[in-house]
C-alpha cells in the first residue's frame, strides 16, 4: 500500500558505491523524504564517508543535512577500508571532483538521530546501510528511541545465503557485531535486508549507462563511474555476475523494501549476532518456535523480520524507473 505522506528517512550510510546508488534512489523517489544523512566508517574512513555524502548531495542539488558519526567499531579493532571494492575514495577513484561549499551539521550522527526522533515522534524511518555504531550509540543516548522512531530497515546480515566477508558474516555486521546485536535486540520494528535478497539482484552497468545518458548530469555520470569500478570487482569475484557485467545493488534494496515491501517475502523471528570467534558477525535467526535450553533466545529477545526472497526483475526495473525520474 502506498504511504500517503513521503516517508521521513534518516539515511545512515558509509558511501560507498552502492550507498551512493541508494542515496540517489532515495532522492529520486517521490515516496521518500531524506531528512538527514548520518555517516559511519565502513567502506571508507568516516571523514571520507561524510565528505562523500556532502559531495553526492551537493552534486545532485539536494540540500540535506549531513553529520559525521562513529569512526570505529564498538569493541573490536577497526580494519582498513576495502579499497579494492569501492575505491580508495569510496566512489570508484573519481578522477576529479567539482568544488562545493556544503558543510557538515556539527552534531554527531547519533545525536542527530536522537534529536530528529524526539522532534518527530513516530515519524522517522532509519534506513541503515553500514556498520551499526551510530544506531547503537543513539540507543545509549536515548533508551526510548525504539518507541520514538517509526521503523528501522537495515542492509546487513544474512539468514541462509553464505556471507561475503566470512562463510557466515556479511560486511556491515562483521564490521561492528557488538553494535549490531544491540540494534537487533532493541525492540523496534526492524526489517533486515540481507544477502539473502541482495544477492538475488544483479544490476547491470548498462542500467546506469542508460540513466547517465538520459540525465546527462554530473551526478549520474559520477554514479556511472563508481558503478563501473564496483562492477569490475564483483565481476572478478562471481562468474554469474561477470556474465551480466554488473554488481549487487545491496544498499538500494533497503529503500526498495521501504517503498515496495510487496516485492519481498519476509520471515519473522528473533535475530542475534555472534560477536566473537569463528562465527563473528553471523546473524543467527531463531526460525523455529520450540524451546531452546540455552540463554539468549528467550521471549525477551524481540521479534524482527528478515527478507528471504525478492522479485529481482521487478526490483531491477524499479531502480531504473526511479533513477530515470526528473529528480535532478
Ligand atoms: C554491504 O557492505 C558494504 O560494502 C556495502 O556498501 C553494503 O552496505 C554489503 O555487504
Ligand atoms: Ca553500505
Amino acid at each position: 500500500m502506498q504511504h500517503q505522506a513521503p516517508h521521513k528517512v534518516i539515511y545512515d550510510t558509509d558511501p560507498g558505491v552502492d550507498d551512493a546508488m541508494a542515496l540517489y534512489y532515495a532522492l529520486a523517489h517521490p515516496a521518500i523524504d531524506v531528512v538527514g544523512i548520518t555517516t559511519t566508517f565502513g567502506n571508507v574512513y568516516v571523514e571520507q564517508a561524510a565528505e562523500n555524502a556532502l559531495y553526492l548531495t551537493a552534486l545532485s542539488g539536494h540540500d540535506v543535512p549531513v553529520t559525521q558519526g562513529v569512526a570505529k567499531p564498538w569493541v573490536k579493532h577497526a580494519e582498513a577500508p576495502p579499497d579494492s571494492i569501492h575505491g580508495a575514495d569510496g566512489l570508484g577513484n573519481l578522477l576529479s571532483r567539482q568544488d562545493h561549499t556544503k558543510t557538515l551539521d556539527p552534531r554527531a550522527s547519533a545525536q542527530f538521530i536522537v534529536d530528529m526522533a524526539r522532534a518527530h515522534p513516530g515519524e522517522i524511518t532509519l534506513v541503515a546501510v553500514g556498520p551499526l555504531g551510530n544506531l547503537a550509540t543513539a540507543l545509549k543516548l536515548e533508551p526510548a528511541l525504539p518507541k520514538l522512531v517509526r521503523e528501522v530497515i537495515l542492509m546487513g546480515g544474512t539468514v541462509l545465503e553464505p556471507g561475503n566477508v566470512s562463510p557466515v558474516a556479511e560486511a556491515n555486521i562483521w564490521n561492528d557485531p557488538h553494535a549490531a546485536d544491540l540494534v537487533f535486540t532493541a525492540g523496534w520494528r526492524l526489517t533486515m535486508v540481507g544477502l539473502d535478497v541482495t544477492h538475488q539482484v544483479i544490476l547491470p552497468v548498462k542500467l546506469f549507462e542508460r540513466v547517465a545518458q538520459h540525465h546527462k548530469h554530473p551526478a549520474t555520470d559520477t554514479l556511472l563511474h563508481a558503478v563501473k569500478f564496483y562492477a569490475n570487482f564483483y565481476s572478478g569475484l562471481y562468474p554469474h555476475v561477470a556474465e551480466i557485467h554488473g554488481c549487487f545493488g545491496h544498499d538500494v534494496l533497503a529503500f526498495v523494501a521501504l517503498t515496495h515491501p510487496e516485492l519481498f517475502t519476509l520471515e519473522t523471528g528473533r535475530i542475534r549476532v555472534a560477536t566473537e570467534g569463528l562465527a563473528q558477525g553471523q546473524t543467527i535467526m531463531r526460525r523455529r518456535n520450540i524451546h531452546y535450553p540455552h540463554d539468549g533466545w528467550g521471549a525477551d529477545v524481540p521479534l524482527c523480520q528478515a527478507c528471504i526472497h525478492v522479485d529481482a526483475k521487478a526490483a531491477r526495473q524499479l531502480v531504473e524507473d526511479t533513477l530515470m525520474r526528473p529528480w535532478l
